[in-house]
């Protein structure tokens, strides 16, 4: 009997449970919330009750997260008025109202109603919205009132900040006082509507740093990945209202975006695995993003010293001034406008100027656009209004401000200039110009070289015959090098200059005797072809070049010995910075973004802007060498078998490669082409930003290789718990996502889904659109190679990456 109690108790139990969590995210009339009670919204991410902030004793009522462990109030009811004691309780009265009241029964704080009801409710959402409405009407979103209406210094996904201009009503964000006092400070973040849209940083009323005007996509400014995959953004502009919103498309993610005492704003997500807020990105987040630093047409640079410049085509307007680093006066145009026959000029990669003096129609085409801003004597400049639908027409009435360079996000504007600047045959004259001035250097330089190399000549006549013909008497002529200059430079080969061994044979250091560096690569005698066949080879190598490939300076051939000749780079390969626990904390986030553009236009080259096609076929961090100032060179290129034409994939019956680099259709089938290269690149972007190698990643909760592993927390919205702990919050997050997003795309498993290198480099650069990835191929398996597995060249296994030469047994 009693079991059958019991067990019926288990049966009730959830239900029991289920009602007292279900109610508890709601008080009605009949109800109150006192000091020490709290609601939780029905999925537990928040809690709202009396709280004290900082140091002070002073009770508030407010909300916070309930499940992380750092208690963060996202809003504050009663900001202005505290409580001095836990007497406080709060209410939901007819006909709608909030109402805290104090131990004597005053009101301390009341919201207001925009509707009388009978029976009202006060329910805490999910969101984090806290809204009262009416008890019998449960229909999502008719609130009588909302706090997300009314935020404190926080915004939530899901909340619409901006303008009813029917009630004239303004919803934006204001800082706290300080940490002990939530009450309203000075710095404010507002959906600014004059002109157009922008998102603006105010203290008090002054304006201290804008991000804007929103261009169909978002508000370019801060690093917001076009694609963010957590954030759906929606901007609305009518005659009643105007709002910019955010909402999470994963609920699970924890995100909100703040405005502090010193008017940082910032947006945070929660790490789980940090167990800490990660800061997603500030604003302002460089000097240039401060407010007007430069003045009317000049341009912020955060790259250049110092960071103000005039735009081109114009002078600082108190010279004396700018070059004392005062900009506040600006720019002004070289030439004077004279209205007729004006011209435009276009300027390209940089933050719109403010909009707030701006007119704009939304269906006009850019060319009607400019025929308006033609007409107009008091038009300045025009762009395009909407990038994503290339429609639309924005008109500047005043001096442009607060222009800056925006690398990724970067827009083009029109600015209008006096026909003298440039007309259409101007332009033609400034490419003719640009031609004459190359011409001339080039011969300049060219007469300088001749006249050196000269000299030299001379000079070494004493020494020992030439060792090194110069390259400019025939094109196809490439440096040969005599065997002895390489044995005296190399010390006869001497371990002490082995740098280490690549895929053909090991590699040297060697100093000449003008004190010039050079790496030598000794092929290796079972990768030797015939003399004739090699010479040919090295001189088309020699032909590519480009600053993301090592230079090859010549080569050697005699007797037995073929050698390659190239410049030598101080940073060594990758692998060596990259995968070490101390060294790789050099390449921060910066670095590591320049390193994957580098490759990635390097590549490029090869496949398509040579010429002649090259498929690399062994791409991998090692191959990657880092000149003194830490920009990336493809090595070890075109020794594979290149070819020409229009010829994309081939069969082989060698397949060379890497394992953990090697795309599946290679590494099994021995099928290449340029997207066997891609796969290879994909993986490469993937150990950048982790810092771990493919081969040999391992997890403690699945057995997925890098690949996968990337691929799991990318469907999970988790891709930034890839980056290397190493770069702490010191990076950009969108660059990251970015560069994560080209990464899986890269890897996926069928090559005609892989974007083509072109594309990955507009991708890179934030110019393309990116798609969704699918699957990466290979992301489970792990291979395994044994030492019979490779008939390779003599090459010793050092660390786990070895170029594998296999026979195919077809
Ligand atoms: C709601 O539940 C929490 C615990 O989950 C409790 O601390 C709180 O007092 C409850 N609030 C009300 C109004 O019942
Ligand atoms: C509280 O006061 C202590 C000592 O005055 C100070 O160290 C601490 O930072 C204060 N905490 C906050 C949140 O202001
Ligand atoms: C609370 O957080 C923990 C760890 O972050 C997570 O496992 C759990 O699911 C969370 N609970 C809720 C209700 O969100
Ligand atoms: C405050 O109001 C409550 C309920 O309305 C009442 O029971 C209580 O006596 C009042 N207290 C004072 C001090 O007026
Ligand atoms: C309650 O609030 C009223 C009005 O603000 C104030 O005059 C009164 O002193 C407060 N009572 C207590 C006990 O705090
Ligand atoms: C409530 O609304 C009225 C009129 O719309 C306004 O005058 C009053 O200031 C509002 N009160 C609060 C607390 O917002
Ligand atoms: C504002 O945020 C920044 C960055 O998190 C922090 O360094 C600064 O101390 C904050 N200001 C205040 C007053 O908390
Ligand atoms: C441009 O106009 C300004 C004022 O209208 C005048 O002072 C200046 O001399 C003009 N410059 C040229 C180059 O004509
Ligand atoms: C906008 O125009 C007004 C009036 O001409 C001027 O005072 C103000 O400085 C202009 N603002 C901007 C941002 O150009
Ligand atoms: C926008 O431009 C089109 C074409 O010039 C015109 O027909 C339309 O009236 C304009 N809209 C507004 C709001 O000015
Ligand atoms: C030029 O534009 C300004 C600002 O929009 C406007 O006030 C003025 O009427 C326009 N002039 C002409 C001739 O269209």
């Amino acid at each position: 009997m009693r079991r059958i109690i019991f067990f019926g108790f288990l049966l009730i139990l959830p239900l029991i449970f289920q009602t007292i969590s279900g109610e508890n995210d709601t008080i009605n009339a009949d109800q109150t919330l006192k000091d020490g009670e709290t609601l939780v919204s029905s999925g537990g991410k928040f809690e709202l009750g009396f709280f004290s902030p900082g140091n002070s004793t002073n009770r508030y009522v407010g909300m916070w997260f309930k499940n992380i462990t750092v208690r963060t109030i996202v809003w504050v009811a009663n900001r202005e008025v505290p409580l001095a004691d836990t007497s406080g309780v709060l209410k939901v009265i007819p006909p709608g109202t909030l109402i805290l009241v104090n131990q004597t029964n005053a009101t301390i704080w009341s919201s207001n109603t925009s509707r009388p009801i009978q029976n009202p409710v006060a329910q805490l959402l999910e969101t984090g919205n806290f809204v009262v409405r009416d008890g019998q009407d449960n229909e999502q979103g008719n609130y009588i009132w909302q706090s997300f209406d009314h935020p404190t210094d926080t915004y939530l996904p899901g909340m619409s900040l901006g303008w009813n201009f029917i009630t004239a009503k303004e919803t934006y964000l204001s800082s706290w006082k300080s940490n002990d006092d939530p009450s309203t400070g000075e710095y404010s973040f507002h959906l600014d509507p004059t002109g157009y849209p922008q998102l603006i940083t105010r203290r008090r009323s002054a304006i201290e740093s804008r991000i804007g005007p929103w261009n169909g996509i978002r508000f370019p400014g801060p690093p917001n990945p076009r694609d963010d995959p957590t954030f759906r953004l929606s901007f609305v502009m009518d005659d009643e209202k105007v709002y910019y919103r955010s909402d999470l498309i994963d609920r699970s993610f924890v995100s909100r975006y703040t405005i502090n005492q010193t008017g940082l704003s910032q947006r945070w997500t929660w790490g789980d695995r940090t167990r800490g807020w990660v800061i997603y990105f500030s604003v302002p987040g460089d000097i240039c993003d401060t407010y007007k630093l430069c003045g009317a047409y000049g341009r912020c640079n955060v790259g250049s010293s110092p960071s103000c410049e005039c735009l081109e085509r114009f002078v600082p307007k108190d010279p004396e001034g700018w070059v004392r680093t005062d900009w506040s006066n600006g720019c002004v145009r070289r030439a004077n406008l004279s209205c007729k026959g004006d011209v435009f000029l276009k300027y390209s990669g940089i933050k719109l100027p403010d909009a707030r003096n701006s007119s704009h129609n939304t269906t006009m085409t850019l060319e009607e656009c400019r025929e308006e801003c033609l007409r107009n004597c008091s038009c300045t400049a025009y762009t395009q209004l909407d990038i994503r639908t290339r429609s639309g027409c924005l008109i500047w009435h005043d001096e442009l401000i607060d222009i800056r360079t925006l690398s990724g996000d970067g827009q083009v504007i029109y600015i209008r200039m006096a026909s003298s600047e440039a007309d259409s045959k101007g332009k033609r004259r400034e490419i003719l110009i640009g031609i004459l001035v190359s011409i001339v250097g080039i011969i300049v330089v060219g007469l300088g070289l001749l006249l050196y190399i000269r000299k030299r000549k001379n000079n070494s006549k004493k020494r020992k015959e030439a060792k090194y013909k110069p390259s400019h008497e025939k094109q196809s002529d490439l440096p040969f090098f005599d065997l002895s200059v390489i044995l005296k430079a190399t010390n006869n080969f001497s371990d002490r200059n082995k740098l280490g061994e690549g895929g053909f044979g090991p590699v040297y250091k060697g100093m000449m005797e003008e004190g010039q560096e050079i790496a030598v690569k000794r092929l290796s005698k079972e990768s030797r072809q015939g003399l004739d066949e090699l010479k040919n080879e090295v001189i088309f190598i020699a032909k590519l070049q480009h600053r993301n490939l090592v230079r090859i300076l010549g080569c050697c051939i005699q007797g037995d010995e073929s050698m390659l000749i190239y410049e030598y780079m101080p940073n060594k390969s990758l692998d060596i910075i990259l995968f070490d626990g101390t060294k790789r904390a050099l390449l921060d986030w910066q670095k590591r973004f320049h390193i994957i553009n580098g490759i990635a236009r390097g590549l490029l080259y090869l496949h398509q802007d040579s010429l002649l096609r090259i498929i690399h076929r062994d791409l991998k961090a090692s191959n990657i060498l880092l000149d003194v100032d830490m920009n990336p060179k493809i090595s070890d290129f075109g020794l594979a078998r290149s070819f020409g034409g229009n010829q994309t994939e081939a069969q082989t019956l060698h397949v060379v490669g890497t394992y953990g680099y090697m795309s599946p259709e290679y590494a099994i089938d021995g099928l290449f082409s340029v997207k066997s290269d891609v796969f290879s690149f994909g993986v490469l972007v993937l150990e950048i930003v982790t810092g771990k190698r493919n081969r040999g990643f391992s997890h403690k909760d699945h057995s997925l290789n890098l690949l996968g592993h990337a691929w799991k927390l990318h469907k999970e919205g988790r891709s930034l718990e890839l980056v290397d702990a190493c770069l702490e919050d010191k990076y950009y997050s969108s660059e990251v996502m970015r560069s994560i997003q080209v990464g899986l795309l890269c890897v996926q498993q069928n090559p005609e889904d892989r974007p083509s290198m072109s594309s990955v480099v507009l991708m890179l650069g934030n110019e393309g659109e990116i798609p969704q990835a699918k699957q990466p191929g290979f992301f489970t398996e792990r291979y395994v190679v044994s030492g019979n597995n490779s008939t390779s060249t003599n090459a010793t296994s050092s660390a786990n990456e070895v170029t594998i030469t296999m026979l195919e047994p077809r």
